[in-house]
C-alpha cells in the first residue's frame, strides 16, 4: 500500500538522499544520544537511515518498519549485510504488530506527516515503548513551502504544527518533551520519554 507519490518514493530511495539524511539529518535528530537494546524505526522507507543507525549503534538491535511493501523490499535489500542486527518488517504505525513495552527506543524520521492520523501513531509508539523508553524524530512542519510541495506531489499527508505535536506527545503521556524548529522552521525535531 504505497502512500507516497512515485516521485517522492523515488527520491527517498535515491543515493543523494541516503547520503544527506544519514550524514546530516540523523545526527541532528539523535543529538549525541546513544541507542542500545531493541530499537524500532517507524516509516523507515528504503532504509536510508537504518544502515547508518545500525553502524553507529552496534549495541542496538533494530526493527525497521514501513507500511509500503516496495519500501520494505528496498530496505531488506539494502540492509542484508547487517545480519541479525536489523530486521525489516511491514507494519502500519497506527496498528503496530508488537507487544506493549517491547522497545527501548523508537525513531521516526520524516514519516509522521504521511500517516494522516499521526496522533494515533504517537499513541501506538507510546504503547510499544518500555517505561523509560525514548521516542526521537523529526518531521515537516505545516510551513508554506511544505504545503506547496505536497500539493504539487498529491500524496496523502497531514503536515504537523509543532504545538499540536507537543500536545499529542503529552496526550500519549510522554514526559521530558522537547520540540525544536530546524531548517528555518521547515522541520521540527522532537524527543520524549515514556514515564
Ligand atoms: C518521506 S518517507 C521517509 C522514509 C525514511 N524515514 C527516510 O527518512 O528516508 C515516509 C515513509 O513513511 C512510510 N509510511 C507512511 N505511512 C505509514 C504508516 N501508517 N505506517 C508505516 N509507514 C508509513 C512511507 O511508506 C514512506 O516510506
Amino acid at each position: 500500500m504505497p502512500v507516497m507519490s512515485k516521485v517522492e518514493a523515488a527520491f527517498c530511495r535515491s543515493e543523494p538522499w541516503r547520503a544527506f539524511t544519514a550524514k546530516v539529518v540523523m545526527p541532528w535528530v539523535l543529538n549525541g544520544e546513544g541507542l542500545a537494546g531493541e530499537v524500532l524505526e517507524i516509516g523507515a522507507g528504503a532504509g536510508a537511515n537504518t544502515a547508518a543507525l545500525a553502524a553507529a549503534h552496534p549495541r542496538a538491535t533494530i526493527t525497521a518498519s514501513d507500511i509500503d511493501p516496495v519500501m520494505v523490499g528496498a530496505a531488506r535489500a539494502r540492509l542484508t549485510n547487517f545480519g541479525t542486527q536489523v530486521t525489516v518488517q511491514q507494519a502500519d504505525t497506527t496498528r503496530l504488530p508488537f507487544e506493549a513495552g517491547r522497545f527501548d527506543a523508537t525513531v521516526s524520521l520524516l514519516m509522521l506527516h504521511h500517516v494522516v492520523d499521526w496522533q494515533r501513531a504517537i499513541t501506538e509508539v507510546a504503547r510499544v515503548l518500555r517505561p523509560g523508553g525514548r521516542f526521537l524524530g523529526y518531521d515537516l512542519t505545516a510551513s508554506r513551502s511544505a504545503k506547496a510541495l505536497h500539493l504539487a506531489d498529491r500524496s496523502a499527508h497531514q503536515l504537523i504544527n509543532p504545538y499540536q505535536l507537543r500536545h499529542a506527545l503529552e496526550e500519549a503521556r510522554f514526559v521530558d518533551i522537547t520540540v525544536t524548529h530546524g531548517l528555518g522552521r521547515l522541520v521540527a525535531r522532537f524527543d520524549a520519554t515514556k514515564p
